[in-house]
């Protein structure tokens, strides 16, 4: 019976195979009105396709005519997704009589075949998003399909060759409202070819090569990305009344001046990174005027300093990237400028001074400063910064103030106004969360480093050598989570992180640490990285503290002993604890010439050598004599008192 069940298949199967088309609806996924047909080596729709079908997905298939057959002479289709096929040749006026079709896409095809033939694919009545993506379409190829496209709102030509948008390309679908170009190889836009695009708002050619933009006049566009051109200048039309355009992104390019735009443009978002800024000339010629303005990147340039002045008109900015440059001195002066703002990147850098006048940046929440070499900063600069909750210091030269220093040097500063000092403070910033001093040579670490800051985060990892006060977290009790200590050449900490009690996250990776660090019940450590240091031994007791809850524990690379952590082992082969690195994990047993992987460690293996057991017995065996002998002592004490006394009476 089953055999005969596999030949019935077989011959079924064998027979549509030779009998391809017809293509069976059984191939696809039907939900409902859809039809998916993704991916089954189709030459068209199925035959049998229901009637009132209103999505067909035929991408990654093998249709090469599209034509009223393959579509299985449907006509009620609101979505046909074509994508990835083969398609040379389009029926003419196939499109003519669906009514309701508002989305095709027609992405990765060869229709720069089609195009060749000079054939209009006939009016697309009610399409409303054509995607013509990956067709190998070069200039005026485009024309074929959107010659008689009046509803068209949404094209895709992009990863075509076009190489010129000419004045009437657009002349068949005046509703458009989002062209995509990217990454073609436009180099000319004829004067007018987007003028009579009444709803045009957004506009992508990036990824083309585009030299120039003067006369910049399309005032209804609302987003504009240029993104990887050529260009050197952006320029709008002298008399422009006001231009709607919110987002323009010019990065990648070889502008050498900020884009030139009437004063009262509308501009949010400005990206110029990666261009050619060498000097902002804010007092010559140029407008920098953007009062909207919320997003400014200038990263990845050559500018070596950024005018105060640049900022003035720039009450919105909200966002401020500065990073990778090559700026030497940075300061806010004015109360007015850069009041909004919540970010600043001024990470890579080669900053030496770094000022921040009394009442600016009164919003600032993120600072980045990794990358700079800054060795010194005005003492009690992040003080006065009283939204900071993210500070990124790593890659610098910084020295850590004690707290009690502050005040004397505070004296000290405001009577010569010379602000600058050999270390910063980090006591007292009332909202900062986040910290990151990793490479910082940093040497001490002093008592009370942090005292009255809600750190959330500490990040030290990346000075050797760094000598941490026994007292240097105290204060961060109730809030430090995250403390990371890596490679730091600590041989053993005095710090006591027991009594940090919001504790979780413990990276002590790569030191050369020989003892864990001391925790009790009390601590709530769920991940622990103790990859690549000296330990040999873990205490019993810090196992037992830290196990109801720590979740995680990195332990690949010590010279562990194998007979001498039986718990740790039991624990780990229990399962109670994830150890992601366990494949590193090794033990060192003296039987073995190569350290053991701690999973194959058994306890036959330590039998002849239990220490663990053997020491309790010791351990009990030592008292119970010392026990013996204190009793005895006590007997004699008061048989001997017992004789004193009498001797007493006696005398
Ligand atoms: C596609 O259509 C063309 C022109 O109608 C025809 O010559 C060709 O044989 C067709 N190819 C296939 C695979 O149906
Ligand atoms: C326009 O097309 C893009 C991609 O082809 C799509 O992500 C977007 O949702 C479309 N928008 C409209 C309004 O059809
Ligand atoms: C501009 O286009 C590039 C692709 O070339 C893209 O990465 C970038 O996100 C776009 N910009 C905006 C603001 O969307
Ligand atoms: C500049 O910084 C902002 C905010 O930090 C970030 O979103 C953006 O991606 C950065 N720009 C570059 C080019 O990385
Ligand atoms: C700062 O800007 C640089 C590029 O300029 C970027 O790579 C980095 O991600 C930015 N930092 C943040 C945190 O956004
Ligand atoms: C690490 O500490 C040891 C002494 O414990 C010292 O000999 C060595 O030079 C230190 N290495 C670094 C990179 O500081």
């Amino acid at each position: 019976m089953a055999a005969f069940q596999l030949l019935f298949l077989l011959l079924v199967s064998c027979m549509a195979a030779s009998a391809r088309p017809p293509r069976h609806l059984s191939e696809c996924q039907v939900v409902q009105t859809d039809v998916f047909c993704s991916n089954k080596s189709l030459s068209g729709a199925p035959v049998n396709l229901p009637h009132h079908v209103q999505l067909l997905d035929l991408s990654r298939n093998q249709v090469q005519n599209l034509t009223q057959e393959t579509l299985a002479y449907r006509t009620g289709f609101h979505r046909l997704n074509l994508h990835a096929n083969k398609i040379h040749f389009i029926q003419p006026g196939l499109f003519k009589d669906m009514a309701d079709l508002k989305v095709l896409d027609l992405s990765r095809n060869h229709l720069n075949v089609f195009a060749l033939s000079k054939i209009n694919i006939g009016p697309l009545r009610a399409v409303e998003s054509l995607d013509l993506s990956s067709n190998g379409l070069y200039t005026g190829m485009s024309d074929y399909f959107l010659a008689e496209s009046p509803s068209l709102a949404n094209l895709s030509l992009n990863s075509n060759s076009i190489t010129k948008i000419a004045h009437d390309t657009f002349s068949g679908s005046l509703s458009l409202r989002k062209i995509s170009l990217h990454n073609n190889v436009i180099l000319e836009i004829e004067a007018g070819a987007f003028d009579s695009l009444a709803n045009l708002t957004e506009l992508d050619l990036s990824k083309n090569s585009i030299t120039c933009i003067i006369d910049f006049n399309l005032y209804n566009l609302k987003v504009l990305n240029l993104s990887k051109n050529s260009l050197e200048l952006f320029q709008s039309e002298k008399s422009a009344p006001s231009l709607k355009l919110l987002s323009l992104d010019l990065s990648e390019n070889k502008m050498q001046r900020f884009p030139v735009l009437p004063a009262d443009n509308a501009l949010e978002y400005l990206d110029l990174s990666r261009n050619q800024l060498h000097n902002l000339n804010v007092t010559g010629g140029d407008n920098l005027i953007f009062k909207k303005l919320r997003y400014l990147d200038i990263s990845y340039n050559h500018l070596s300093s950024i005018p105060d002045s640049l900022f003035w008109s720039m009450e919105q900015l909200e966002v401020l990237n500065m990073s990778n440059n090559c700026i030497g001195s940075f300061s806010t002066s004015h109360p007015d400028h850069l009041q909004n703002v919540k970010i600043i990147n001024l990470s890579y850098n080669s900053l030496q001074t770094l000022t921040f006048g009394e009442n600016t940046l009164l919003s600032l929440e993120k600072l980045y400063l990794q990358g700079n070499g800054l060795t010194f900063l005005d003492h009690q600069i992040f003080q006065r910064l009283p939204s900071i909750s993210f500070l990124q210091l790593q890659q610098n030269n910084l020295k850590i103030c004690p707290p009690k220093q502050n005040h004397l040097e505070r004296t000290l500063m405001d009577q010569n106004h010379q602000n600058l000092s050999s270390c910063v403070s980090f006591s007292c910033v009332q909202n900062l969360h986040f910290l990151y001093l990793s490479e910082n040579n940093l040497m001490t670490l002093p008592a009370n480093a942090f005292a009255h800051t809600p750190l959330k985060l500490l990040d030290l990892s990346l000075n050797p050598g760094m000598d941490m006060d026994r007292d240097s977290l105290f204060g961060l009790e109730q809030t430090l989570d995250h403390l990371l200590l890596r490679e730091n050449n600590i041989s053993s900490l005095n710090t006591d992180l027991s009594s940090l009690r919001s504790l979780r996250h413990v990276d002590l990776s790569t030191n050369q640490l020989t003892t864990l660090p001391t925790w009790n019940t009390e601590s709530s450590i769920e991940s622990l990285n103790l990859q690549n240091n000296n330990l040999v031994t873990l205490e019993y007791s810090t196992m037992i503290a830290l196990k109801p809850s720590l979740k995680t524990l990195y332990m690949g690379s010590n010279p562990l002993s194998c007979c001498s952590n039986l718990n740790f082992l039991q624990m780990v082969q229990n399962s109670a604890v994830v150890v992601p690195d366990i494949e590193r994990v090794t033990c060192v047993h003296e039987e073995y010439s190569e350290p053991v992987n701690i999973e194959k460690v058994t306890l036959e293996m330590c039998h002849a050598q239990t220490n663990a057991p053997n020491s309790i017995v010791t351990v009990v065996l030592i008292s119970l004599v010392v026990m013996i002998v204190l009793c005895g002592l006590v007997v004699k004490c008061r048989q001997s008192r017992k004789r004193k006394r009498h001797r007493s009476f006696r005398a």
